[in-house]
């Protein structure tokens, strides 16, 4: 009746944006990512011990819609096992360092997926685990499996089979880095949940931005197959422009570039020219995360000190979320 798990978190090279059912959390197009390691999240489950839920996550009792996003999981496992697993204790903790960076959520829901699954002795399967992880978060169900998970849509209204897939294992192109810049620290203004909801809503460029990323998926597969860093790094540049413009494009317009984020594109371009093979995506906020090779990620990480990154962290293709003997209680 108790289990651990511990998942990784994910940058998606061809990006998730808009939701065509709130509620299901199903996307209007696929998305693509790759898993990161070292950071990670663990997270116990254990049902049955307490009498009523407890939802405990980095040292907090969670409230309001962070424990209803964790209770709507671990309903659904309640639900499928017939109802007889009983309260549940959840502690969850991130190993992230403050300045990651990176939301701890796609890495949270995985974890709870898988760890919620096994303790309530339903059997490991990834495309239930990621099912399950897309209803607390839809990035989080590209971090059930390490190395390059596409998310497919789906046609379903149900959403069984809206879930992610591994492409590639972690182990298909080792060199490959990713290099988060911080540039600003700050809490972003509109989350990506209420964000993506606006741009869908109000923005007229929303059905191009469908179209074209449904296509790069495939061609991303395509490219990172080959191990082409050039090719990729030009489609994640391009796909990450293509949402922000999408969303620069609503009503009222919504910007998640700061100067600093603009500069330092700006200075990775020029280094581009000089030879360094770097280029850059950009999550629902201002920092950017620098696609490159092994042999160039001290040279990267110099050059988002150069433009006045105040952290920087540098991650390496992460393997599958995975069940540990060690509990959190
Ligand atoms: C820009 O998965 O955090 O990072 O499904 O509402 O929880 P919800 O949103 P979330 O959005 C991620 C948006 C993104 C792109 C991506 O990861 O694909």
């Amino acid at each position: 009746m108790k289990a651990t798990a511990l998942a990784h978190p994910n940058i998606a090279l061809v990006k998730y944006w808009g939701k065509r059912d709130e509620a299901l959390i199903l996307p209007h197009q696929s998305s693509l990512s790759l898993t990161l390691a070292p950071m990670s999240v663990s997270t116990t489950v254990e049902f049955g011990a307490v009498s009523s839920d407890q939802v405990e996550i980095n040292g907090h009792t969670a409230k309001g819609s962070e424990r209803e996003r964790v209770l709507r999981v671990l309903d659904v496992v309640r639900s499928e096992t017939g109802g007889r697993l009983g309260p549940a204790r959840m502690v969850s903790r991130g190993d992230f360092p403050a300045a990651a960076g990176l939301a701890s959520s796609a890495a949270g829901f995985a974890a709870l997926a898988v760890a919620a699954r096994a303790a309530a002795g339903l059997p490991a399967e990834p495309k239930a685990a990621s099912i399950l992880a897309r209803l607390g978060s839809g990035s989080a169900c590209r971090s059930v499996q390490g190395g390059i998970c596409e998310w497919r849509r789906g046609e379903r209204a149900d959403g069984a089979d809206s879930y992610a897939v591994q492409r590639f294992e972690a182990g298909h192109w080792p060199e490959l880095r990713m290099v988060v810049a911080i540039v600003n620290r700050d809490e972003k203004e509109v989350k990506s949940r209420d964000g993506m909801k606006h741009t869908v809503d109000t923005s007229p460029y929303y059905p191009a931005w469908v179209k074209d990323a449904e296509a790069e998926v495939p061609r991303a597969v395509e490219i990172i197959q080959r191990k082409d860093l050039q090719a990729l790094g030009e489609l994640a540049e391009r796909n990450a422009w293509r949402m922000h413009a999408t969303s620069l494009g609503a009503q009222p317009p919504l910007c998640y570039l700061h100067a600093n984020t603009l500069g330092l594109i700006e200075h990775l371009r020029e280094q581009r020219k000089k030879g360094t093979p770097v280029w850059f995506t950009l999550d629902a906020g201002p920092n950017p995360v620098l696609l490159t090779d092994a042999a160039h990620e001290v040279a990267a990480e110099a050059l988002a000190r150069a433009c006045g990154a105040v952290d920087v962290v540098r991650c390496v293709p992460g393997g599958d979320a995975v069940l540990k003997s060690e509990h959190l209680f």
